[in-house]
């Protein structure tokens, strides 16, 4: 029913070398003629030209993990979504658990770089997640409501529908936890009831140190449309692996 989507976040790992290596490999190994399944990676900004061109002639998109939410002028340090669209990327990660804690972004800034990335013509992937107190005091899907309903009420949600959201449970990135297979189509399922009939073919992807051995069981929920995959695929023959199990 769903193009199933996996994304591939190197977060600030990596040479230039480095980062075209893993490209090139990733763009022999995957499957051009995959209908059902689109792979995206995420190098870090400055390698993303040379990355953009490793994978020129496969069926590779690029993203990037940030972007301004302004357009243009005196934010030194920042990527405007225009410059990231003249490289070649087609998604973008806005609030990513380690922008929010480490970077201080809140609901609204990320609500403003949703819009700044899809007005520019990239398809922002919207990062949701509770922390272990919030789970263990029972406020999981109330504080995932919250991040999305924050970016509903700027953006509009039939914009947040033609979107992707990915549910990352903050204790389970870059954790080696992983949330049960139920645990995350529960909060799934709340998030495409929270959505509507809009949002019935929305792409809702599941983060949180997905690895080969937990992925099939992952994907094989019905909410869930796709993994966001950080240590990883930093890994072709790990990262491929995990691909083919969606394709299953
Ligand atoms: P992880 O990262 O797979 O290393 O937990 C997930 C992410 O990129 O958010």
């Amino acid at each position: 029913m769903f193009k199933s989507l996996i994304v591939g976040n190197w977060k600030m790992h990596g040479t230039a070398e480095e980062a075209v290596n893993l490209a090139s490999q990733l763009a022999e190994g995957w499957n051009a003629g995959n209908d059902a399944v689109e792979m995206a990676i995420f190098p870090p900004f400055i390698h993303i030209p040379a990355v953009a061109a490793a994978v020129a002639k496969s069926t590779i998109s690029i993203g990037a993990q940030n972007v301004s939410e302004y357009s243009a002028g005196a934010y030194t340090g920042e990527t405007s979504a225009e410059m990231l669209v003249d490289q070649g990327c087609k998604y973008v990660l806005v609030g990513h658990s380690e922008r929010r804690a480490m970077h201080n972004e809140s609901s609204e800034t990320v609500a403003e770089k949703f819009i700044a990335a899809q007005s520019a013509g990239l398809i922002p992937i919207l990062c949701v997640g509770e922390s272990l107190q919030q789970r263990q005091g029972n406020q999981t899907v109330e504080v995932v409501s919250a991040q999305i309903a924050a970016v509903v009420e700027r953006a509009g949600l039939h914009n947040v529908c033609r979107a992707v959201i990915a549910y990352e449970p903050v204790w389970a990135v870059g954790t080696g936890e992983t949330a049960t297979p139920n645990q995350a189509q529960q909060v799934h399922s709340a998030i495409r009831a929270q959505l509507g009939e809009a949002g019935q073919s929305t792409q809702l992807l599941y983060g949180g140190s997905v690895k080969a051995e937990n992925a099939a069981e992952l994907f094989a929920q019905p909410d869930i449309n796709g993994g966001l995959v950080g240590g990883a695929s930093l890994e072709a023959v790990e990262f491929l692996n995990i691909a083919k199990l969606i394709e299953a």
